[in-house]
């Protein structure tokens, strides 16, 4: 027992490459490094153990993951007793051994469908948990008020250009009863707002006290767990929105007038050749719907330039759709070749005119994004408050009040100005 007490706490360092879900995979590893006496560094240099948990969305994702496992080789050679871990979806891609066979150095991969063997796996280069499991799974990467909750993994569309699913396999839906478990412990853990992850969130659906149930359900449940202020949830897709959720949007203001969409092109050819499954105009009627609903709520999303054989009218569409979307922000991503039979030699855009597209697109997403961090002074944000004066909208800016609070407090603030896409407000009584 002494011996287990005076035993030095060692380090870990966690880097995370891509989107939230890897994120929340990423506590699911720092928690069980906790269990086993380790605890979170910043600095790779005082770390004991590094894990890089990989993305291979885009070619540069991959290439960002790859290139930092190769400079922890000098790393571990200063201290060979070391541990090198690497998991996630380009290790689902490339395979475990072609990293290992690359990278003899490292200790341990794991890829993304794996993700709930990590605990064992880490028995054989770490050492079994000494520690309980409850008291160390938290929010560890956020602001602590925010927490993310996985409520379906993988995902069951075949977008064209989209690696995902093969990296993360079928969509599976997480039962209710361990997502409601999860939220309770993570409101006991200081979270006040939640952000429900999954590729396509809002095709949600499960069983609950014996009824099926979908995405709008399992929101008006978490809505009423008690502690819950706020529900973000990423990413829905055009698809699966029904009439039940516009209703449960309008009245149940705990779910945040914020919501990421991604559109990924505004010309109708592309998207059927992306076989995204939506026209331009069902987008704008979605998000002509939420606004109806409540008219502040802001929308941002994602857009690919580039697909193979895109037009200059196509993408004309493009930037059509990013001035009437009145987009509070975008991630333009220019189309990176994920899937060989995807993209025919030919079709490829040149890289001169992917740049170009690029450009263009971002500095359109820019000016109408002023519009938009402009046309909200004067309005009242209610701001959840992550750090004394500081906190995020319900439309999900950043707001500075004019006053001091506690963290995960509900603060409404009229809004007297913008200054470098932070929101200034004075705080309303
Ligand atoms: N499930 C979400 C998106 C997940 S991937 C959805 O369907 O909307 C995150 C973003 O990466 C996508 O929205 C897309 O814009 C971008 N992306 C995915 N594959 C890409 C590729 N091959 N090239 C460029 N961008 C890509
Ligand atoms: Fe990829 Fe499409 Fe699934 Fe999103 S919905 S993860 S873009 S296949
Ligand atoms: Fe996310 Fe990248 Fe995997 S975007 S799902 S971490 S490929």
């Amino acid at each position: 027992m002494i011996h287990e007490k005076n035993k030095k706490l060692l380090k870990v360092y966690i880097h995370t490459f891509g989107c939230q879900m890897n994120e929340a995979d990423s506590e699911l590893i720092a928690a069980s490094f906790k269990k086993r006496n380790f605890e979170i560094t910043q600095d790779l240099k005082e770390a004991d153990a590094a894990v890089l948990n990989t993305c291979t969305v885009r070619q540069l994702a991959e290439d960002k993951a790859i290139s930092m496992i190769g400079r922890l080789r000098k790393w571990k050679k200063l201290k060979p007793s070391r541990k090198i871990i690497v998991a996630g979806c380009a290790v689902e891609k490339l395979g475990n051994k072609s990293i290992l066979r690359k990278f003899p150095f490292v200790n341990l991969t794991i890829g993304a469908k794996s993700i709930n063997k990590f605990d064992a796996a880490l028995n054989d280069i770490i050492g079994k948990a000494t520690k309980p499991k409850l008291l160390t799974e938290t929010n560890l990467f956020n602001s602590p008020i925010t927490a993310y909750i996985t409520v379906m993994r993988g995902c069951s569309l075949k977008c064209s250009y989209c690696i995902v699913p093969s990296v993360r396999g079928e969509a599976k839906d997480i039962a209710p009863d361990k997502i409601i478990k999860e939220v309770k412990m993570k409101i006991k853990n200081g979270a006040r707002e939640l952000v429900l992850l999954g590729q396509t969130v809002n095709s949600y659906s499960s069983i609950y006290k014996g009824e099926r149930i979908n995405f709008t359900d399992l929101l008006e449940i978490i809505s009423k767990i008690e502690g819950v202020k706020r529900i973000r949830f990423m990413s829905p897709h055009p698809l699966f929105f029904k009439e039940s959720f516009f209703k449960l949007f309008k009245q149940n203001t705990k779910i945040a007038r914020h919501i990421h969409l991604p559109a990924q092109s505004g010309s109708d050819r592309i998207l059927k050749l992306m076989k995204r499954g939506y026209t331009k105009k069902r987008y704008l009627d979605i998000i002509g719907a939420l606004r109806k609903a409540d008219k502040d709520t802001s929308v941002s999303t994602d857009f690919i330039v580039g697909y193979p054989g895109e037009t200059e009218k196509d993408f004309n569409e493009t930037l059509k759709l990013a001035k009437e979307g009145k987009f509070s922000f975008a991630f333009c991503f220019k189309y990176s070749p994920r899937m060989e039979k995807d993209c025919k030699r030919e079709d490829l855009i040149p890289k001169e005119i992917l740049k170009k597209r690029l450009d263009i697109l971002l500095e359109t997403i820019k000016l109408n994004s002023k519009e938009i961090f402009n046309s909200r002074i004067g309005k009242i944000e209610e701001v959840l408050i992550e750090d004394k004066n500081y906190g995020r909208s319900s439309a999900n800016f950043k707001v500075k009040i004019n006053k001091l609070f506690k963290p995960g407090e509900l603060q409404k603030a009229r809004i007297v100005k913008n200054e470098k896409n932070t929101l200034h407000g004075k705080a309303v009584i």
